[in-house]
Parts: C-alpha cells; sequence; structure tokens
C-alpha cells in the first residue's frame, strides 16, 4: 500500500509518520522546499513529543520519504491524503478551501490507476463534492473516489491520539475505497478502535459537530467557574460532580481562560457560518463563539485587579504563552489578547514559554521575553500562569517569593490548591474556585 500525505502541517505529518509506523509505505509531500529540506535531515517543523523518533525510525526502515514533487508522490499512490490548511477566510469567517482546492486539482492531473483520494483536513460539508467534481472535470478518464476521513488528534498528544483513537470515521459509500481504507487501518483492528463507515457529507460534520461540541463544553464550564465565584462553590468539585454522569463524561470540563488553538476557534466560526448560510443557524455555537472571544478578552482584567485595580508602571511575569501545553503552536492562544491588553494597562510583561517564545516574539511586541521560569519573576509585582506546562507545576515556593516583589499568583489554570497557597504566603487568584 502506498500512500501520498498532502501537507506537512501537524495532522499531515503526524498521520503520514503513523500511516509508516503502521507499516505503508508512504511519502510526505509539501510545497515547502525548506521544510522538506528540514525533515530530511530530521529536523522537525514543530514541537510534537515523540514526532522526530517516530519520523526517524520510519525514515531510517525506509518507509517514510519527503518530497516537494506531487505529481510523482500521486502517480505511485494507492490513496492520496489532502492535509493541507484550511485557515479561517479573511472578512466572512468561512473556511479558506483555496489550498483544499488547489491541490485537487494538482492531483487530478497526476492520477495513475485507481486511487482514494481522502480529505483530511477539517473541511466545511459539501468540500468532497467540490473535490470530485474538479477530478472529474480535469479528468474524465480517471478512476477515483473520493472519501472523507477527519482527523481527531490533539496537538501535544498527536501521536497516541493516532495511534489509540476513539474511532476512525471514514465517509465514503464506495466499497472499493472502503477496503481500502479498511486496509490502511488495518492496524487499529487489533486494539479493537471503532471504524465507523458513513457518507461523506456526515463524515465531514461529525468532525465539526465534535469539535463544536467540545468547545461548548468547556465554554459551558467557564461559565459555571464565573458562576462559582459568585456564589462560592467549587468549579472543580462540580466538574467532578456532574462529570462522573456518564451521560456527561468528566474530560473538557476543565475551566480556563478560554479555548484557543488553531482547531476550536476557527472551526465553531466556519460551522456557525455553514449553518447561517443553509438557514439553520446554530445559536448555540453562536453564544459559544461570542463568549469565548469575550473571556479571552476578560483575563487581563482579573489580573489587574488581582493587583488592586492598576498594573500602571508594575511589573507582570507571565508563565506559559502557548494555547496549551506540549505545543509551540500560538495560534489563538489566550495569551495573545492577554499580553498585549496588559501592555496597554501600562505594565512591563515579563514572560517565559518552554517551546512558545520563538512564535511569540513575532506576534506579540513589547514583552520582554525570558530565559526561564525564575529570571521571568525577577522583581515581578505579580505572577500569571497562563499554560500549564508541567514544568510550571511545582514551583519552589520560597525561591518565587524571594525573586517577586509582592506574593501574587494569578493561576488561570487552577494547577494549584487555594489553601497550600495561602500557606505559602501568597494572594492566591484561580478560576471559580474560593479562596
Ligand atoms: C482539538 C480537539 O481536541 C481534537 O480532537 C481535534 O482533532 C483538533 O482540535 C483538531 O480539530 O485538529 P487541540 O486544538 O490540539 O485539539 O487541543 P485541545 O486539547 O482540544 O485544546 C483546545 C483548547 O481548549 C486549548 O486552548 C485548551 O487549553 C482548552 N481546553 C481544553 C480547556 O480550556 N479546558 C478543557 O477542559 C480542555
Amino acid at each position: 500500500m502506498h500512500v501520498a500525505m498532502i501537507g506537512t502541517g501537524y495532522v499531515g505529518l503526524v498521520s503520514g509518520a503513523c500511516f509508516s509506523e503502521f507499516g505503508v509505505s508512504v511519502v510526505c509531500v509539501d510545497k515547502d522546499s525548506k521544510k522538506i529540506e528540514m525533515l530530511e535531515n530530521g529536523i522537525m517543523p514543530i514541537f510534537e513529543p515523540g514526532l522526530d523518533d517516530l519520523v526517524n525510525t520510519n525514515v531510517k526502515a525506509g518507509r517514510l520519504t519527503f518530497t516537494t514533487d506531487l505529481g510523482e508522490a500521486v502517480k505511485a499512490a494507492d490513496a492520496v491524503f489532502i492535509a493541507v490548511g484550511t485557515p479561517t477566510r479573511r472578512g466572512d469567517g468561512h473556511a479558506d478551501l483555496s489550498y483544499v482546492y488547489a491541490a485537487a486539482k494538482e492531483i487530478a492531473e497526476n492520477i495513475s490507476g485507481y486511487t482514494v483520494i481522502v480529505t483530511k483536513s477539517t473541511v466545511p460539508v459539501g468540500t468532497g463534492d467540490e473535490v470530485e467534481r474538479i477530478i472529474r472535470e480535469a479528468r474524465p478518464d480517471a478512476e477515483f473516489d473520493v472519501v472523507s476521513n477527519p482527523e481527531f488528534l490533539r496537538e501535544g498528544s498527536a501521536i497516541a491520539d493516532f495511534t489509540h483513537p476513539d474511532r476512525v470515521v471514514i465517509g465514503t459509500q464506495s466499497p472499493r475505497a472502503q477496503d481500502v481504507m479498511r486496509e490502511l487501518y488495518r492496524p487499529l483492528s487489533l486494539i479493537e478502535a471503532p471504524i465507523l463507515f458513513v457518507s461523506r457529507t456526515s463524515s465531514e460534520l461529525i468532525k465539526y459537530a465534535a469539535n463544536t461540541f467540545l468547545a461548548t463544553k468547556i465554554t459551558f464550564i467557564n461559565e459555571i467557574a464565573d458562576l462559582c465565584e459568585k456564589v462560592g462553590a467549587d468549579v472543580h468539585h462540580v466538574a467532578k460532580g456532574i462529570g462522573l454522569d456518564g451521560r456527561i463524561g468528566k474530560k473538557f470540563l476543565h475551566a480556563g481562560p478560554g479555548y484557543g488553538g488553531s482547531c476550536f476557534p476557527k472551526d465553531t466560526l466556519a460551522l456557525v457560518h455553514t449553518a447561517q448560510d443553509v438557514g439553520s443557524p446554530l445559536r448555540i455555537i453562536e453564544a459559544v463563539v461570542d463568549i469565548n472571544d469575550k473571556r479571552k478578552k476578560a483575563m487581563a482584567g482579573r489580573i489587574i485587579n488581582a493587583c488592586g485595580g492598576s498594573v500602571a508602571g508594575k511589573t507582570v511575569a507571565v508563565l506559559g504563552v502557548t494555547f496549551k501545553p506540549n505545543t509551540d503552536d500560538m495560534r489563538d492562544a489566550p495569551s495573545l489578547d492577554i499580553l498585549p491588553a496588559l501592555i496597554n494597562a501600562g505594565a512591563r510583561v515579563q514572560a517565559f514559554d518552554p517551546e512558545g517564545m520563538k512564535e511569540a516574539k513575532e506576534m506579540i511586541d513589547g514583552v520582554v521575553w525570558c530565559d526561564d521560569t525564575y529570571a521571568t519573576m525577577v522583581n515581578a509585582d505579580v505572577l500569571v500562569i497562563i499554560t500549564e506546562w508541567n514544568a510550571f507545576r511545582s514551583l519552589d515556593w520560597a525561591r518565587v517569593k524571594s525573586l517577586l516583589s509582592s506574593p501574587i499568583l494569578v493561576d488561570l489554570r487552577n494547577i494549584y490548591e487555594a489553601h497550600e497557597m495561602a500557606e505559602a504566603g501568597f494572594d492566591y487568584h484561580c478560576i471559580g474556585r474560593p479562596k
């Protein structure tokens, strides 16, 4: 079995490496020759735990190669995955499908023999139909099927998510394409991962429905956390108490500064627009998008309040700027709202992130970037945790206190316990938990 993976972003690179680990021969294609060169030299363009080992092992075994030559890769492939970006289109909030359609055109020119074209990128309902139309128009003679196979992996745990998925969703009604997809995912049948065969349209919608549902779950607990603060309840206890009900489930009930990342903000917005366009508005998701945007913007206010109502002339130490730990991804990270707001309010911001600073430096002006966790705290008036990296989970409090000029801690991820922080002598502020 030969696979061509078009696009070496998170989804493409991880999926390609994992398929090669399954024993399939995979060639990853990208237009960016620098990226391909880096990968050929064993350098990963993204930070993802375990990815370099997985890539390098499979490259050595001869199962995984990289190229800029889409045509050659497609000619040899039984299955071609489209895993290019689908960013939010400027101006109207829809997903920008130009990269997907451009890939479809190039694929069409190079199909040789029966080929399954798989959309792995998150694409709106109807994209598979358009990809099929584009290929059919360019190559009326070609033998192919277009299949939807959305990816549910999370950044930071991408390899485990791909190799041990809750389910694999495959959208096609073609028995021939189903056979190819079943063969590709055969190793997962050994761990009894459910493989769901549905229509292409249902498959495309499953991906958006899953992400918007998870974004809703987070937004729900964030609002409950705000209510907890007003009535004196503890959001951890509430989340546990409701999450143990199997119908609700305990995951994704962690209150915080609002969801970010490359998927939830983009996908919630795209589904809202799709639904409005077809006259079936998703009012819950519209509210989720609005609440989450406002929440991220409101977080700076919490920090300012913790400092007694003003940060003008004060130094704020920030730990963690990526949208979540174990990634260097800054896309739609809450820090992108919080740090500029603090700077606008007159604060000097000193920040550190284990992996995200390279990207962050290009996205946020006016921040003093520090070399390590403790250097960030020197003479700061308040310490703020925005991203819950493991490295920030067991700080040396005596050292922290000696470095800060006032012992105020704002923990936007609830990684510490209020009573322990009070014992350590800190004025501790968190989300939805009593002091
Ligand atoms: C998300 C989904 O979880 C994946 O299943 C999906 O495949 C992926 O999008 C995608 O569509 O490609 P990801 O964006 O990598 O994955 O990260 P998550 O772990 O889902 O976190 C997203 C955001 O929600 C982060 O900002 C995180 O801090 C926040 N979050 C998550 C919370 O605030 N509370 C929670 O309980 C969980």
